[in-house]
């Protein structure tokens, strides 16, 4: 039989390493939101990540993982995610997401924003808009003694609700000292994810992808990374690491100057 890895409870001490953690990378996405405009390469964005995060003394955390070749993940349009930064400019009605984790002493913070580029269509504008109150429906689906497919099950719910479907293929997931452990948060319910429990101590991501069109993906057979939609129609996401409390679910990649909760885009 095949061993389940232990979950894990983290400490206070823990706790606080990854608060920290969290926080740089949030840092991280506050100096980069300015420099995400219509002209900028998103090589540029990865560089930027890149001097930005050991300049800091940290550790850019994408660079070498599973042969990953950049700091960052950007991912335009009907990238669904894992899309390696390149040379192409951002263009006027572009949308892309921006994921980006570090390390921290050991510990890790992930996140990611979509940013629209200049004017974007109205269909543009609103999956990102849906997207982004996924994620916070998703957030306030996570109680402490709750079970992980509450989240999955609140943010299918709302986004087929709005009109969208939900990847199944890629998920949030557990975070530490491990860039992705247990247990996995997939954005719809599972048997597996029913049997979860988020307990107090308990720290992972949430980062729902909704798509205008077909939930299914393909990964590019060249570069074996880029995630994009089956039909080629538009793909959102938005993403942060979460800590579950005895108080409650506490966002550890909150940022000062990003969309908050409720946010218009
Ligand atoms: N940041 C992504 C996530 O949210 C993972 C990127 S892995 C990489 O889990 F290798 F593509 F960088
Ligand atoms: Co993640
Ligand atoms: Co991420």
């Amino acid at each position: 039989m095949k061993n389940t890895p232990i979950p894990l409870y983290l400490k206070e001490e823990e706790r606080e390493g990854l608060r920290v953690a969290g926080r740089f990378n949030a840092q991280l996405m506050d100096f980069l939101r300015p420099h995400v405009k219509e002209g900028v390469s998103t090589e540029k964005l990865d560089k930027l990540a890149n001097e930005y995060t050991l300049d800091h003394g940290h550790v850019p955390a994408c660079v070498g993982y599973l042969g990953y070749p950049k700091t960052i993940c950007t991912s335009v349009n009907e990238v669904v995610c894992h899309g390696i930064p390149n040379t192409r400019p951002l263009k006027d009605g572009d949308i892309v997401n921006v994921d980006i984790t570090t390390i921290v002493n050991g510990w890790y913070g992930d996140q990611s924003e979509t940013f629209m580029i200049g004017n974007v269509s109205n269909s543009a504008r609103r999956l990102v808009q849906s997207t982004h109150d996924a994620l916070f429906v998703g957030i306030h689906a996570a109680r402490p003694g709750g079970t992980v497919t509450e989240i999955g099950r609140a943010i299918q719910t709302f986004s087929t609700k709005a009109g969208y479907s939900v990847v199944r293929e890629y998920q949030g997931h557990g975070i530490g000292r491990d860039f992705h452990q247990e247990p996995g948060v997939p954005h719809f319910p599972t048997l597996k994810s029913n049997r979860d429990l988020l307990r107090p101590g308990t720290c992972f991501t949430i980062e729902p992808m909704l798509n205008i069109g077909s939930w299914q993906t393909r990964v590019d057979k060249k570069d074996k990374w880029t995630v994009r939609t089956i039909d080629g129609a538009l793909s959102a996401q938005f993403e942060h690491t979460i800590l579950m409390t005895e108080d409650g679910p506490e966002i550890l990649t909150f940022t000062k100057e990003g969309p908050q909760e409720g946010h218009k885009f």
